[in-house]
């Protein structure tokens, strides 16, 4: 037999676990399907007139590209339908998306981020699609924002794709993080990573260095002590990586270890990266792989959002390095 597909692991996962529901493993597959169209629209680049600026901006202010626009719609018009949905949340949304009164309800809750990394798109360099699945609170059939606002521990499965040199699905689904790779040939994302397993210590982070005047205290030291190399606390010499696309930066971590940061700080007194539809999805996956994720202090998972566009503090990864950035804080 050849490699396994999406859909047979997703069936395999069924089998082996009662609570994986079909609706739920469906609901994963149409979002695949989307993210193929979504790969094969940003794959023609500025051949299909899609790239740049789309002349608004989401709820953060942001300017929204033309492609984030594109594709929140092609995820949105894949998953509305099917009865799998109570109700949808995206970044380039302020609210919580009807689900249109014609179709069934169904018992999750999707929340994605349809473009993640957008300021790479028209330089070529890896984005992504980053998405959530939380269950719908029972009895509710028009969730509002505080149906979303759930720790991430409740969710049930979460995943994301890197649209780079090769298209790359991860998922979770509570048993394990595993990847499939795209054949662009078939249209078909087969199994390429089986139990991914993030080694505990690493030699390598990342961060944005431009902030450096403005992290606070513990940052700085860790920073400094890896810079500091050989000679300094560490005893070894560290590697930078930044690509500016969390889901590429995660992925990085997912295959070969390393410590992924974007800090509160002076500037981002809240955060930079979203808690429901990143910070979340992101956690439980490096969590699966046997990574840790918290916001400098608390697990991630943990978090009780407040608002549906919530921002967070993130440091996940190696597990070793992730407990020094957080002791750092707590002492
Ligand atoms: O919106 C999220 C994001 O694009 C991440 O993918 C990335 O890590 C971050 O923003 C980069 O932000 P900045 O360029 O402001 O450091």
């Amino acid at each position: 037999m050849g490699r396994v597909t999406l859909s047979q692991y997703l069936i395999q996962q069924q089998r082996a676990h009662k609570e994986i529901a079909p609706d739920l493993a469906a609901l994963i597959e149409v979002v695949a399907r989307s993210c193929k169209a979504i790969s094969a629209a940003i794959g023609k680049g500025a051949l299909a007139g899609i790239l740049g600026s789309h002349g608004t901006q989401n709820v953060q202010g942001e300017t929204q590209k033309e492609l984030d626009v594109i594709s929140n719609e092609m995820l949105i018009e894949a998953t509305e339908w099917g009865g799998w949905l109570s109700g949808l949340a995206s970044e380039e949304m302020e609210q919580p998306y009807s689900i249109p009164a014609q179709y069934p309800r169904g018992k999750y809750l999707l929340l994605f981020d349809p473009l993640d990394g957008s300021s790479n798109i028209d330089v070529n360099v890896s984005i992504g699609t980053i998405f959530s699945v939380l269950p719908c609170p029972k009895g509710v059939n028009d969730p509002a924002e505080k149906d979303f606002l759930q720790p991430g521990r409740n969710q049930v499965a979460a995943g994301f794709v890197v649209y780079g040199p090769a298209t790359i699905l991860v998922i979770t689904l509570g048993h394990g993080a595993v990847a499939f790779t795209l054949d662009r040939e078939t249209g078909t994302f087969l199994l390429t990573s089986e139990n991914i397993g993030i080694p505990e210590d690493t030699s390598e982070f990342a961060i944005n260095a431009s902030n450096a005047r403005n992290w606070h205290p513990p940052v700085k030291r860790y920073i400094e002590e890896c810079l500091a190399g050989k000679t300094g606390p560490r005893g070894r010499d560290f590697n930078m990586r930044w690509i500016a696309s969390m889901v590429a930066d995660v992925f990085r971590v997912l295959s070969r270890g390393g410590v992924f940061m974007y800090p509160k700080d002076a500037k981002h007194e809240k955060g930079r990266l979203r808690l429901l539809y990143e910070a979340n999805p992101m956690s439980f996956i490096i969590e699966q792989a046997g990574g840790a994720a918290t916001d400098g202090d608390t697990r991630i998972l943990d978090i009780q959002p407040t608002a549906l566009h919530q921002r967070v503090g993130v440091v996940l990864g190696s597990k070793n390095e992730v407990v020094r950035v957080t002791d750092y804080h707590r002492e």
